[in-house]
């Protein structure tokens, strides 16, 4: 059954929705410990079962897995069944993952877009048989359609970034007031992959926390290198991050200039920042003057890193709470209503603005790993103490 016939299906049915919160389990959690509560009033009212298509952009990184399984696995409570899939970070792969999904009767898609422009003539193809469209985490650009976006407030955890860059320098405290240090600091900058709308919300969000200690002086980009495309990493590849950090470091900090600071932003990014760093010289914590890296993700080999003290710092997105939220997206848009929008003039994808969910993130610093990570149930302190996910 398709969308179109949904929304008639569900004015006359009276359905009884309700997802639980999404609480427990942690960020490798399987689908046993989401708790989304069980209701299949929904597929008992048509007597069929609605079927969504989930398309993940890649499994090299533990939160796409875990997204991918939260998504799965809550929808599933709810008696929906559910077409899960990675694709490999190689657009080709995503694109015949959604085609085949549109083939096999998806009633509704969720969709974590690998490059945020090449899906438009799939999901016209999507929108022609009366199936929406949720973008999940990342915006889907230049096309009608899409429905709803469940993200985090993507310029937020930009600001994050530089915040806690900022910190860690000591030019601002973990409470916001001014600090003691007053630099010159020599630091480098790092974007995500072009195609990824949040590349751009990210790196403006850092840029604009950043800019006014860049233009005193403060702060000091010392390969001159701030464009946005100069600084980008495609496919958000450690390995690139390492190879383009190995080179700032042989051209341009050579003879006692040293690098103070990194803005990274993504955690896999960070790790082969820091494995650059340790190849040419840089050794120790933080603390010993360590230059400060920031991040993105909690991933658990970094959140290890940030106890050890050697990544500063990194920003938690609760993909438990974004699963939940494209669930519960997902559950009205089937049952025919609008789904609970709390941003309407952010996510402009060049044909219109989109509809969006946002949600707020935290900076993990050392001495929040313990109340935001572990009392939370997002890692253990088994796993923290390992950096490797049970
Ligand atoms: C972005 C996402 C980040 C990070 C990055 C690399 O789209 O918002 O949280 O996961 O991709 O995977």
């Amino acid at each position: 059954m398709k969308a179109k016939q949904f929304y008639a299906a569900a004015a006359g049915a009276a359905m009884a929705l309700t997802l639980a919160a999404c609480s427990g389990g942690g960020a490798g959690s399987s689908s046993d410990d989401a708790s989304a509560s069980t209701d299949s009033s929904d597929t008992a009212a048509s007597g069929e079962t609605y079927r969504v298509g989930v398309a993940m952009p890649t499994q090299t990184s533990e939160r796409w897995i875990a997204d991918g399984e939260a998504v799965q696995s809550q929808l599933e409570e709810l008696g929906y069944e559910v077409d899960l899939q990675f694709g490999n970070d190689d657009i080709p792969t995503q694109t015949q993952q959604i085609e085949q999904m549109v083939t096999n009767g998806a009633d509704l898609l969720i969709v974590a877009a690998i490059d945020g422009t090449a899906l438009a003539s799939q999901l016209e193809a999507a929108a022609a048989e009366g199936i929406p469209v949720i973008a999940y985490d990342r915006l889907i650009n230049d096309t009608d359609a899409v429905d709803f976006y469940v993200t985090f407030d993507n310029y937020t955890v930009g600001v994050q970034q530089a915040t806690s860059l900022l910190v860690g320098l000591g030019i601002l405290n973990e409470d916001g007031s001014e600090g003691d240090a007053t630099g010159p600091f020599n630091i480098e900058l790092f974007a995500g992959s072009p195609d990824d709308n949040n590349a751009t919300f990210f790196f403006n969000g850092a840029m604009d926390t950043l800019q006014p200690y860049i233009d005193n002086g403060t702060l000091v980009v010392a390969s001159g290198q701030t464009d946005f495309n100069t600084v980008a990493i495609t496919r958000w590849l450690q390995e690139k991050a390492q190879e383009r950090m190995d080179n700032l470091l042989t051209s341009t900090y050579t003879g006692d200039t040293k690098v103070d600071g990194v803005l990274s932003p993504y955690d896999g990014l960070s790790r082969g920042i820091i494995t650059a760093l340790q190849n040419n010289g840089y050794s120790g914590t933080t603390a010993d003057g360590f230059p400060i890296v920031t991040g993105q993700d909690a991933e658990i080999a970094s959140v290890k890193l940030i106890a050890d003290d050697v990544q500063f710092s990194t920003i938690f997105k609760d993909t438990r709470k974004l699963a939940a939220q494209a669930v519960t997206a997902a559950q009205s848009i089937l049952s025919g209503e609008d789904p609970e929008a709390n941003d309407t003039e952010t996510y402009d994808n060049g044909v219109k603005v989109v509809p969006s969910y946002l949600l707020e993130s935290d900076i993990i610093y050392a001495d929040n790993i313990q109340e935001l990570l572990v009392d939370s149930g997002y890692w253990t302190e088994e796993e923290v103490a390992s950096g490797v996910a049970e």
